[in-house]
C-alpha cells in the first residue's frame, strides 16, 4: 500500500519507532543502495539551509537521485484552487504537476508553509493535500504547517541522550523572534512529545499564542492515552522548574493571523521569554534544543547555544538519517 510520510498523527507510535531504530542502523553504516534506481522531486516553495541539504545528500548516499525545484523561480509556478480561469501569474495546475512527477519519480517531497494571511485556509495544508491528492507516488512533508522530519530527529536526539523518554518532563517555551513565524516545528513538538509518553508543558506570553486546537487536543489525547500530563503555563519559573528538556521556538499569534505589523508589535512585548542560562538553571539539568535556524541572543543566548546541554546541532545531523530512513520505509 502507497504511504505519504505528511504528518506523524497517521503512523502509529511503533511504526515510528521503526523508523527511528532504522536510522540508527543507517547512521552506523551511511552507504547502502538502497534508493538505486529511484528517484526524488524535492519541490521548495521556501528558503532551506538543512532540508535541503540533508535530504538531497541522505538520497545520494542511499544510491537515490534527488531533483530539487523551486517553484515560481526555476520551475513554472502553480494554481492550486480547482476550476480557476488560470489567467494569473501561475502557468499550470498542481493537477498536472503531479501527475508528470509522478510519471519521472517515485516520492514527491514538499516544502510550503503557510501564506500567513487566512488561517482557516493555511491549516487545511492545502498545497501538500493538492499534491497528495494527484500524486500516484508518496509525498513526504518537509514542512508545511507541521514537520514530522524534525520531529523524529528530535526523538532521536533525545532517545539517544535519555534513552527511553516516557515521564519525561518536557516543554515547549515560545521564544521571542520579531517576525511572526510559522507554528509548524511547535505543532510538531506537541505532536511527537506527547506520542511518545512525556510530560508536556506549553510555555507562551498569553492565551493569544496558543497553537491551534487541533495541536492542543492532539496533545492531550496522547497524554492522556501514555498516562503523562499536558498543560498550559504563562508563568516562565514555575514553567521551567524541574524540567528535563526544553524545546524553544517562536511563533506568531493565530489571533492576529494575517497582520504581520501587529504580531510584530506583541511579540515585541515577550523579549524576556528568550532562552538564558538564569531560566535553564531552574530545570532539573535539561538539555535544551531548537529546529534552527536560530538568531544568537534574541531566541536563546550565546551561553545557552554554546553549552554542552545544547543538541540543537545534533538534533540538525539526526535529520539526514530519519529522512533516509524514512525514504527507505516508504519507497
Ligand atoms: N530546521 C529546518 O527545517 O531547517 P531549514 O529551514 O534550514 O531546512
Amino acid at each position: 500500500m502507497m504511504r505519504n510520510f505528511i504528518t506523524t498523527r497517521d503512523w502509529s507510535r511503533s511504526e515510528l519507532q521503526d523508523i527511528l531504530d532504522y536510522a540508527l542502523t543507517l547512521k552506523a553504516q551511511p552507504f547502502q543502495p538502497l534508493l538505486k534506481n529511484k528517484s526524488i522531486a524535492m519541490l521548495f516553495f521556501n528558503p532551506s539551509l538543512r532540508t535541503k541539504t540533508s535530504f538531497e545528500i541522505g538520497i545520494s548516499e542511499l544510491s537515490g537521485t534527488a531533483v530539487i525545484l523551486q517553484p515560481g523561480k526555476d520551475a513554472w509556478s502553480i494554481e492550486f484552487k480547482d476550476k480557476q480561469v488560470m489567467d494569473g501569474e501561475p502557468e499550470e495546475h498542481v493537477k498536472e504537476v503531479a501527475e508528470v512527477l509522478s510519471s519521472y519519480c517515485d516520492c514527491i517531497a514538499i516544502r510550503a508553509f503557510p501564506k500567513f494571511i487566512d488561517w482557516e485556509l493555511d491549516r487545511t495544508d492545502h498545497v501538500i493535500k493538492s499534491f497528495a491528492k494527484y500524486s500516484s507516488v508518496p509525498v513526504v512533508n518537509m514542512e508545511t504547517i507541521e514537520h514530522p522530519c524534525q520531529e523524529l530527529a528530535h526523538l532521536l536526539t533525545l532517545q539517544e541522550h535519555f534513552g527511553t523518554l516516557e515521564g519525561k518532563e518536557y516543554l515547549l517555551t515560545w521564544t521571542y523572534h520579531p517576525k511572526p513565524l510559522n507554528t509548524a516545528v511547535a505543532n510538531s513538538s506537541l505532536l511527537i512529545a506527547s506520542k511518545f509518553g512525556m510530560n508536556v508543558t506549553l510555555l507562551c506570553p498569553s492565551e493569544s499564542y496558543h497553537l491551534d486546537k487541533r495541536y492542543l487536543d492532539a496533545a492531550n489525547e496522547n497524554c492522556s492515552n501514555e498516562s503523562a500530563s499536558f498543560n498550559i503555563s504563562y508563568d516562565i519559573a514555575e514553567a521551567y522548574a524541574g524540567k528535563q528538556i526544553v524545546y524553544a521556538k517562536s511563533w506568531g499569534s493565530l489571533e492576529n493571523y494575517g497582520d504581520a505589523s501587529k504580531q510584530s508589535k506583541q511579540n515585541n512585548q515577550y523579549k524576556n521569554f528568550i532562552v538564558d542560562e538564569q531560566k535553564m538553571g531552574l530545570t532539573n539539568s535539561a538539555v535544551f534544543s531548537h529546529c534552527l535556524p536560530l538568531r544568537r541572543n534574541v531566541k536563546a543566548t550565546d551561553g545557552v547555544m554554546d553549552s554542552d546541554y545544547c543538541l540543537a546541532v545534533a538534533e540538525a545531523a539526526n535529520r539526514k538519517h530519519v529522512q533516509k530512513s524514512i525514504l527507505s520505509k516508504i519507497l
